[in-house]
């Protein structure tokens, strides 16, 4: 249960691309950040299977049913979530910025976010309802998906709460508190 700030919103990822080097960190920060900022899937094209045990620990944990679908094609997942009336927004230095669409991008209640890895098909640049820049210099998708979700939600996704967790911090501004559920 998420605490629903927008409850009628929901926003999945797709991380695009193959690896040419192993790169299971820069996938498991996708799927941390997913899951921490309001989205509720992640699919990875490729990744290990301990990527998706280190987020059922999370979830364990933390609480939330943030889910994590290994394998799917590009293609497979953005032709599906067309299909379900998903809007694809396809995040990369060459799109428009997200300052001037931003309040589009708000009024859609089904998302699919999507970022690259080091190479993207031209393709999902034509199969992509939005592409979307993070400022029009190279950066990061973590750092380029964060600020994305940031946006579209307003903020809002900073007050989710996460369910039926093992463990829920106390914030405090020194030290560390933590309680058991
Ligand atoms: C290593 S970058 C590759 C940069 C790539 N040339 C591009 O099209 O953005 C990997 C991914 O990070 C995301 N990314 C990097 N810089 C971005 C930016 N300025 N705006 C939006 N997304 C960005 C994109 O999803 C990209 O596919």
């Amino acid at each position: 249960m998420v605490t629903d700030i927008q409850p009628e919103r929901s926003i999945r990822v797709l991380r695009v691309g193959q690896r040419y080097v192993r790169d299971d960190r820069t996938l498991t920060h996708l799927c941390l950040v997913s899951r921490a900022l309001g989205a509720e899937a992640i699919y990875l094209e490729d990744a290990e299977k301990d990527v998706t045990g280190t987020l059922e620990e999370v979830n364990r944990t933390w609480g939330g049913e943030f889910g994590a679908t290994l394998g799917a094609s590009w293609r497979k997942v953005i032709g599906e979530a067309k299909k379900e009336g998903r809007s694809v927004v396809h995040l990369t230095m060459y799109g428009l910025p997200i300052q001037d669409v931003v309040e589009e991008l708000r009024k859609l209640d089904k998302i699919l976010i999507v970022v690259g890895g080091p190479k993207v098909p031209g393709k999902v640049y034509h199969e992509a309802d939005f592409n979307i820049a993070v400022t029009s210099q190279p950066h990061s998708e973590v750092a380029a998906l964060a600020i994305a979700l940031h946006e579209i939600q307003s903020g809002e996704e900073l007050k989710r709460k996460f369910p039926k967790s093992k463990l829920r911090i106390l914030p405090t501004a020194h030290g560390k508190r933590v309680v058991e559920n």
